[in-house]
């Protein structure tokens, strides 16, 4: 399963590209609120930094609307994906996209039928939200497995995307669930690193080895 960062901040994507762990990048407008300034340098310096996929969302409900800002998200880097709403408007702009050669990742995915219409109007990645589904008491787990076999069973080539991603047991249970790519907040992905009985046991490692050195210095 790839990650990706869900994030608009430069700098929490520089420290998951240096541990080795970051195959893209997904942004949607609340992230973009967290870091101000303009959108399309945030987008570039993004690009700059991972060659995978970085998701770009539309503003527009229209199809003509999403076409313009998506065409134009697609002329800043190579390695831009539009990210589309699910809606018939969002279905009918992700088939234009397709024809244009623009990838689109269909965001705002609550079930798999809609999973399955954006895979079918040409999505390249489809994200159920999973954390806002368990908020309202539904496994949203669910939406992932059946995706990711629905996917396999009819050889489609759209990948599931696991965003609200709101725990490390969310990633878990995404990357068991078939999830092709989880995006993760990067405090989810520091907790990932962490454990009670490793940072335990570096701490300990280093007081036997200073002891160690001590006793041999005598
Ligand atoms: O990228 C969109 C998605 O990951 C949002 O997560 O926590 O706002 O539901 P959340």
């Amino acid at each position: 399963m790839k990650i990706f960062l869900d994030t608009a901040d430069i700098e929490e994507i520089k420290i998951a590209a240096r541990w080795g762990v970051l195959d893209g990048v997904t942004t949607n407008p609340s992230l973009y609120a967290k870091v101000g300034g303009s959108y399309d340098a945030i987008l570039a310096q993004i690009c700059k930094i991972t060659s995978g996929p970085v998701s770009a969302e539309v503003i527009a409900e229209d199809v003509e609307g999403m076409l313009t800002e998506g065409r134009h998200f697609a002329k800043i880097a190579p390695n831009i994906v539009v990210k589309v709403p699910m809606s018939e408007t969002g279905l009918e702009a992700i088939s234009r996209f397709a024809d244009e050669g623009i990838k689109t990742n269909c965001t705002l995915v609550f079930s798999t039928n809609q999973g399955f219409l954006a895979a079918k109007a040409g999505a390249s990645l489809v994200s159920p939200f999973v954390g806002r589904l368990d908020d309202i008491n539904q496994d949203g787990m669910i939406v992932i497995r059946e995706l990711a076999e629905m996917f396999a069973i009819h050889e489609i080539q759209s990948e599931v995307l696991a965003a609200s991603i709101r725990n490390p047991l969310h990633v878990t249970q995404a990357a068991l669930a078939g999830a092709h790519v989880a995006t993760i907040p990067f405090k989810i992905l520091q907790q990932m690193v962490h454990h009670p009985l490793t940072d335990k046991g570096i701490v300990q490692f280093r007081k036997d080895w200073d002891e160690a050195r001590k006793n041999a210095a005598k």
